[in-house]
């Protein structure tokens, strides 16, 4: 692992406080350092460097995962060590603002538009002596189509609002003639501008999309790594958390992380937080169940339950968002335990539901959501792919960060090209450039159609290459705890290791064997598949060849597969900002049928099949 540290780097004081890790500690101070094993010892992703203060001696999991350089430096696993006295730690990776999840595909609004609130400038008139009207009765009589209910805070916005001048601009939820609730008031004609904001609660990244409602744009964009990270890389870990300690901090912490996001994007477009006034979510179940505080234990056990799926709309001011505190937050609804609506979302903003068909979605996270459509019907499921393409569980990987390797060839004379995210030097491998790297490797023989790493003189011996280009790979063999690896980038000793290999074969197999017995559910065969879209993290920036070189999915749909990018960001802006139309799209996948992978007799042999790579072309082998 890299820990050159070409980010700036940042330095914590702690002070022993009972029990607690480095790690707890470090993160109590915002530290956010993500922890995808979950403090488990087994992911070396929270290196530290300890600067001065005496740490212990390192545990066996540290002795494992760290080289005998790196704990001679200072370096150790923040989760494995204790604290027994003030230590001074520099920690490497600030984990914070990330690539996102790729461009935006805004579904045009075809409805009346208009989001979830409507602004209304009016000019109350002077109040006269004798008049018993009250100035909140002027504003009635202006706006008829007010109800009785009025939130207090636009009360108190009307008073100030009123010591500014006699224009003020009416701001109330969107509905029919004598439904519309008044949520605020601000001061003159502010009616040219409606912001609203779309969050998209991912397991890795949260994502806040600011949008000007009136005009139908997006106006900045921000995404995060989720700071839940730090309980651990996947769904299951957050729930474990929530049963163990409760749910008050996992709630706490992305609430907050959506308050400063929104915080940021509206400092950053020169608006104020309280201008947003519709903040609508999305996000698989067990995201929204810690957003609004429910206990997601019900999705992580048989017969698999969610609290809700439906669509909820609370107040803003439930949440402490920093927005309009009138404001109407929407989560979105889903399917199920394991659809939820980041697919619905992604459903809407790809416009599948609007296909004849059929046609598939794959969002790649953590989980593998999928989603077929042929006519009105609709399959679903959800396979456990692992945080691989999220980089976690891999010795180099990480997120789609600055600096991670997200492209990678390996030219006809040997040479390895890459590029990295934003161009930065290279520190670690995102999912999209794992995919490509096994890629690479599998077409030079380098890995083999079961997984496995081959030494360099079994490969040397076997491959059909020329010396010239057998010399110039020779010096990219190294070894891992005992095992073949390869040599990604020599300069910031990025490897690829066989354990890497292993937990890609696994998140592929899951993927392929998903798609399988979706198709085969439906009685489709894959040839009559007329689009496939990759959505997700992964999606936005794949390389669709070398997805289907590792067998991703079947290499016969390559020419029919589409990336959408961030597909629940892309569904949360477009429900932003044309709410009519999401709920006609929602009510056509409302009912999709779920099939559940693991009570078909059939996925275990389909899983295993799918774990071998396909065959590769004969001539990509250099001759
Ligand atoms: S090794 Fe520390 S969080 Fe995984």
């Amino acid at each position: 692992m890299n820990t050159s540290g070409q980010r700036q780097s940042r330095r914590f004081t702690v002070v022993p406080d009972g029990a607690k890790t480095l790690l707890t500690l470090l993160n109590a101070q915002g530290a956010d350092i993500q922890a995808p094993c979950g403090g488990l010892g087994v992911c070396g992703k929270c290196i530290v460097r300890i600067l001065s203060g005496y740490a212990g001696e390192p545990e066996s999991a540290e002795r494992v995962l760290l080289s005998a350089q790196q704990l001679s430096q200072g370096f150790r696993l923040a989760c494995r060590t204790a604290v027994h006295e003030p230590l001074e730690v520099e920690v490497p990776h600030s984990g914070a603002e990330t690539a996102g999840k790729g461009r935006l595909r805004v579904r045009g609004s075809r409805g009346s538009g208009g989001g979830w609130t409507e602004k209304r400038a009016v000019l109350l008139d002077e109040p006269q002596l004798g008049s018993r009207e009250s100035e909140l009765a002027r504003l009635r009589r202006v706006i008829p189509g007010l109800s009785a209910q009025v939130d207090p805070a636009a009360v108190a916005e009307l008073a100030a609002a009123l010591t500014v001048g006699r224009t003020v601009t009416a701001v109330t939820a969107a509905g029919e003639a004598g439904q519309q609730q008044l949520l605020g008031c601000e001061a003159g004609d502010t009616s040219g501008i409606l912001l609203g904001c779309a969050v998209d609660i991912g397991t890795t990244t949260v994502a806040v999309y600011l949008a000007d409602v009136r005009r139908q744009t997006v106006i900045g964009s921000l995404s995060q790594a989720n700071r839940q990270g730090r309980f651990g890389a996947d769904v299951i870990s957050r729930i474990d958390q929530f049963s163990r300690e409760g749910g008050t901090e996992l709630t706490s912490l992305v609430r907050t992380q959506v308050r400063t996001m929104i915080e940021t994007l509206c400092s950053r477009c020169s608006a104020e937080p309280r201008q947003v006034y519709s903040v609508v979510c999305v996000g698989n179940p067990a995201m929204l169940h810690l957003f609004i505080g429910a206990d997601p234990s019900g999705i992580a056990l048989a017969p698999f339950t969610p609290v809700f799926t439906e669509q909820l709309l609370f107040p803003a001011r439930t949440f402490g968002l920093g927005v309009s505190p009138a404001a109407a937050v929407c989560l979105l609804p889903g399917v199920s335990a394991y659809i939820g609506s980041d697919i619905t979302a992604g459903i809407f903003s790809s416009g599948m539901d609007e296909e004849e068909g059929p046609v598939m979605l794959i969002d790649i996270g953590t989980n593998g959501e999928m989603v077929l459509t042929r006519g009105d019907a609709y399959w679903t499921c959800s396979t456990a792919a692992g945080p691989a393409f999220e980089g976690a569980r891999i010795h180099c990987g990480c997120g789609g960060e600055a600096g991670a390797v997200d492209s990678f060839f390996l030219d006809e004379e040997g040479n390895c090209l890459f590029t990295t995210i934003g161009g930065e030097a290279p520190t670690c491998i995102c999912g999209a450039g794992l995919v490509d790297i096994a890629a690479a490797l599998l077409r030079a023989g380098i890995v083999d159609r079961r997984g496995k790493l081959r030494g360099f003189s079994e490969w040397s011996e076997h491959a059909a290459a020329p010396d010239e280009y057998k010399r110039r790979l020779s010096s990219r063999w190294t070894e891992y705890q005992g095992k073949a690896a390869w040599t990604v980038v020599p300069e910031t000793g990025i490897i690829i290791t066989q354990k890497d290999i292993r937990e890609l074969q696994l998140a592929k197999a899951a993927i392929a064997a998903g798609i399988e017995i979706l198709l085969k559910e439906a009685g489709i065969e894959p040839e009559l598949l007329q689009k496939l879209y990759i959505a997700g993290g992964l999606g936005s920036s794949i390389r669709r060849e070398s997805a289907a070189s590792i067998g991703l999915f079947p290499a016969g749909l390559l020419e029919r597969t589409a990336a959408l990018g961030s597909s629940a960001g892309s569904g949360a802006v477009s429900a932003l900002l044309d709410p009519g139309s999401f709920s006609q799209s929602y009510f056509r996948c409302s009912a999709a049928a779920y099939i559940e992978l693991s009570a078909r007799p059939d996925f275990s042999r389909i899983f295993a099949q799918s774990m071998f790579f396909p065959p590769q072309e004969p001539e990509a082998t250099p001759a």
